[in-house]
């Protein structure tokens, strides 16, 4: 799928016209404002469908649910697909220790997790898209050469973030590099998912409400207990999950 990028102030003068457009090509419009994406992930029901095969979870931040997040999903899409695998590119090799962990107490995930190798991370995931597996990339924080390869390789990627004022401000530099790479590559769509929602804190609020200037899902990822406990066993809280699943496939013309 292609997406047409155009400038935000092209877009308020050209609105009928490039409406037109989007009608006549079925072309989802990707609008920029200084050149970062406002939203990327357009739902274009006329579209054919494109089942999104590699989808990369990224944060320059770390602690922000990056694994625990990608063990979710992972379990939520396992749920209706046999080949799923987690391309753990983190070298402290958080996702595949759970696997271990679980292995060693007898516990059989719903998904391989496969460490990435150094250097071959892109390739590596393309092979296992291109052998008809859903991938899903884990990535460690700090770290702009693996957040790179793993966004330019995905289909989609995700960006979690934290309901705090602290961490909603150190998003920016996350979504500066992926707005630069966004800028060189056809095809890329990147959202931000809030994650240990609570609905009882108004700083969750303010930080939901923060978000909605930026590509996001419009599903949080609510903080519960069960997630903080569940290293080394099969994730079973999954409707969070299932719904972001939805999400990403409905914007990508697939339905749910
Ligand atoms: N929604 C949630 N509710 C409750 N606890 C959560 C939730 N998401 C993550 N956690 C907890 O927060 C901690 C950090 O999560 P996780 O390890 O997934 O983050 P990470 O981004 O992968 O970290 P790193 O950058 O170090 O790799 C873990 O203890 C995890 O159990
Ligand atoms: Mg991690």
């Amino acid at each position: 799928m292609s997406r047409k990028t155009v400038g935000i102030r092209a877009l308020l003068e050209e609105l009928p016209e490039r409406i037109r457009e989007v009608e006549h090509t079925g072309q989802p419009l990707v609008m920029t404002k200084h050149g970062q994406a406002v939203a990327p992930l357009v739902p274009t029901p006329s579209l054919p469908v494109q089942t999104p095969r590699i989808v990369a979870l990224t944060s320059l931040k770390g602690g922000v649910g990056k694994t625990t997040l990608t063990m979710h999903l992972a379990a939520a899409i396992a749920l209706e697909q046999d080949q799923v695998v987690v391309l753990d590119a983190d070298e402290e090799v958080s996702a595949f220790r759970w696997q271990q962990h679980a292995q060693a107490d007898g516990i059989e995930l719903p998904f391989r997790v496969i460490p990435a190798e150094r250097n071959t991370l892109m390739r590596q995931a393309r092979d296992l898209a291109k052998a008809g597996h859903t991938v899903i990339i884990d990535t460690p924080p700090n770290n702009r050469e693996i957040l790179k390869s793993a966004a330019t390789v995905a289909d989609v990627v995700l960006v979690p973030v934290l309901p705090t004022g602290m961490d909603v401000d150190r998003l920016a530099t996350t979504l500066e590099l992926l707005t630069d790479l966004g800028a060189a590559l056809e095809d890329f769509s990147y959202a931000i998912v809030l994650n240990r929602f609570d609905a009882r804190k108004a700083m969750a609020h303010e930080a939901n409400d923060a978000l909605n200037a930026h590509p996001r899902l419009s599903t949080v990822v609510k903080s519960l207990s069960a997630y903080e406990k569940v290293f080394g066993q099969c994730p079973t809280e999954l409707a969070q999950f299932t719904e972001i699943w939805n999400e990403i496939k409905e914007a990508f013309g697939e339905e749910a």
